[in-house]
């Protein structure tokens, strides 16, 4: 039976509910899966028909309940049609409790239909429309199965007084908290009105508001079009500081001195920014300061990135993450991978912007010192990728079909594709290479492109004008690292690396001379990296009681200092281990320290028993990766 959408619609309207719910859905979506995949843009990770109908501006209507820990939500559509007779949106562990259209004033109840849920996609939800269809108004309510979603309780915030609540949207999580059509390729405007407890703030990847309303009631909007990964908001007792012209800080009011002192260069970030790629698009610049729970070092949310508190190393030490999101204006946000096999577009043009904002500030040494770092973690993850299930993720265009997009979050995207660019730029000169960024930041600017598009525009604008060859197709298309890499060896990095070839084949001891601030963040993170896999611990001890390395408060240093004392059994630091493991919620920490202590029978009962303590800190991104790591072998 090959019923088309319409008619089972019809024939619904004379079958009892039940029977329309449980029938239906198995047809369409049969119907779904040998028509509709046909046509559409995004096949690996959508259900949606853009390219039939789709969303030009969302309005959400949202009431955010800390009791229930739900958002009570209508997504209110603008669509363009383009003859279809059928919309599908994107639906994961949502309650739909109806859809209707037409204008507020005169909405009419249409029926709908959910597909059957997949794990990664969700559901489609597929709505009648017609040729006059302009609004689809979906009514809904968020469910604890909302992955977007983290609700913290007063006892995981700074203050420990109020609730706490935010969303991440990307890669494929919004569908979990709207009904959306989620896909990086289709570009939309967004406003909304937004209730929330009357003693806190609501925050949104929009037009913002500095203070507390008086009746909990906030509205927002996105002029720019944006790739729906980017709407987010966030909840919580949070205060504003000003830190430039058109850039500050929020973050709950116990944090907001020591943001203002780390954050501090934050304007200086953004005139360098638009000195080297031009102007900034979107108006405003602020960060948003999340609870440690938050599973990344920063998110690119437009206007305002969320940002980890563990970037408040109270150095100043890891503000490369700052200008990495800051980067984003540019590469991710203006210009956008139209689909997550395209990811390289995002983080890689990001990375190589990010350390020219640093180069352009703190100078040459200080970037390639950032850049080597990169480049170690990255001939790291090249071979275990290599060696793995999936050699063919070292390429920088990938295939994701029925995978997680997640499992193109390597460095592979963020630094082979950084390095791709740092290459061709040595190649070209950085003045052609410039004009050539900038050119492309303009064309692109509010689209989505494929890797493709970017390299037929290479060629057409700097290659072949200037007669310059490029082994461009082996940087996107081949595994590994072409020889003709950029190599960085900064001169910097030889004093640690003698000390730790003294300490692990030698035996230099350290004394009380030596100190923890007479070498910077990267230089120990080098050092750690340049002592022996297989160290005495007696060893570490000496270097933990001299350094205090196991508690040192930042989080990079510790995360390796950690991994290196597991590989050795040096039990002493599982203390400091344990409160971190509970206390910081960041994938980038977790994951390395996680693998690390899978490798052995003793540490991973211990593992799993500080999991079970720690998981209601973490956000679901963290949980899933954690989880495949603790109880289905490593990721
Ligand atoms: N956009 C990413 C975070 C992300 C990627 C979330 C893929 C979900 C799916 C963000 O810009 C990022 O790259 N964060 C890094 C910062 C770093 C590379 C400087 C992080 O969190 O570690
Ligand atoms: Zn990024």
């Amino acid at each position: 039976m090959n019923l088309s959408i319409k008619s089972i619609f019809a024939w619904s309207s004379i079958l009892s509910v039940f029977i329309f719910f449980f029938s239906c859905s198995e047809d369409v979506n049969k119907d779904f899966k040998n028509e509709k995949l046909k046509v559409r843009t995004d096949l690996t990770h959508s259900y949606s028909n853009t390219n039939e109908a789709h969303t030009t501006h969302l309005h959400l209507d949202l009431d955010v309940s800390f009791k229930d820990k739900s958002i009570n939500g209508i997504a209110r559509h603008s669509i363009t049609n383009n003859g279809a007779d059928t919309i599908i949106f994107d639906v994961k562990n949502l309650n739909i409790q109806k859809v209707t259209v037409g204008k507020k004033e005169e909405e009419r109840d249409v029926p709908f239909s959910i597909g059957e849920n997949d794990d990664l996609l969700g559901a489609p939800l597929y709505v009648i429309i017609d040729e006059n269809t302009e609004r689809v108004n979906i009514y809904y309510n968020t469910t604890d199965q909302s992955d977007a979603i983290d609700w913290l309780p007063k006892s995981l915030t700074a203050g420990k007084e109020y609730p706490f609540m935010y969303t991440q949207g990307e890669a494929l999580l919004t569908r979990s908290w709207i009904p959306i059509q989620d896909v990086p390729s289709n570009r939309i405007t967004y406003s909304s009105n937004v209730k929330v407890p009357s003693d806190l703030l609501a925050l949104m990847s929009a037009s913002n508001p500095k203070e507390k309303s008086k009746d909990g009631n906030y509205s927002f909007e996105m002029k720019q079009p944006i790739p729906c990964y980017l709407i987010a908001l966030a909840v919580g007792n949070i205060s504003y500081r000003k830190l430039g012209e058109n850039c500050g800080v929020y973050a709950e009011p116990e944090l907001i001195e020591d943001c203002a002192y780390e954050f501090v260069d934050l304007p200086k970030m953004m005139n360098a920014a638009e000195k080297i790629y031009g102007k900034y698009q979107w108006d405003i610049y602020d960060l948003l300061v999340l609870p440690y729970s938050f599973p990344f070092g920063g998110m690119e949310n437009p206007r305002l990135t969320f940002i980890s508190p563990t970037l408040i190393a109270g150095d100043r030490s890891l503000v490369s993450v700052i200008a990495h999101e800051l980067a984003h204006s540019w590469s991710g946000n203006l210009v956008t991978n139209a689909t997550w096999e395209d990811f390289w577009l995002n983080e890689g043009f990001t990375v190589y912007f990010e350390n020219r904002i640093m180069e352009e500030i703190y100078g040459k040494e200080a970037a390639d010192i950032l850049a080597y770092i990169e480049f170690q973690e990255l001939e790291n993850e090249m071979k275990m990728i290599s060696e793995g299930d999936f050699p063919e993720d070292t390429h920088l265009k990938l295939n994701l079909k029925g995978r997680d997009p997640d499992m193109g979050m390597t460095s592979i995207a963020y630094v082979k594709g950084a390095f791709f660019l740092k290459t061709l730029e040595k190649h070209v000169g950085r003045e052609l290479f410039d004009q050539f960024i900038d050119s492309y930041f303009k064309k692109y600017a509010f689209k989505t492109i494929t890797t493709e598009i970017f390299k037929e525009y290479l060629e057409e604008q700097l290659l072949v004008p200037n007669n310059i060859s490029f082994n461009t197709d082996e940087w996107l298309y081949n595994g590994g690292i072409p020889d003709n890499c950029l190599v960085l060896d900064p001169p910097r990095f030889k004093k640690v690396k003698d000390l730790a070839n003294n300490i692990s084949s030698g035996d230099l001891m350290l004394d009380n001379s030596y100190r923890l601030d007479q070498f910077l963040t990267q230089e120990w993170l080098v050092f750690i990296r340049s002592l022996s896999d297989t160290i005495q611990v007696a060893k570490l001890k000496n270097i933990d009681d001299v350094l205090g390395l196991k508690s040192c408060g930042n989080s990079e240093i510790m995360t390796e200092w950690y991994v290196l004392g597991l590989k050795n059994g040096y039990q002493d630091i599982k203390p400091d281990l344990k409160n971190f493991l509970l206390k910081v919620g960041r994938r980038k920490y977790l994951e390395p320290i996680y693998n690390q202590l899978a490798l052995n029978k003793d540490d991973l009962a211990w593992a799993k028993g500080v999991f079970k303590e720690a998981k209601n800190n973490y956000h679901f991104v963290s949980n899933k990766t954690i989880e495949e790591i603790l109880y289905a072998g490593s990721k």
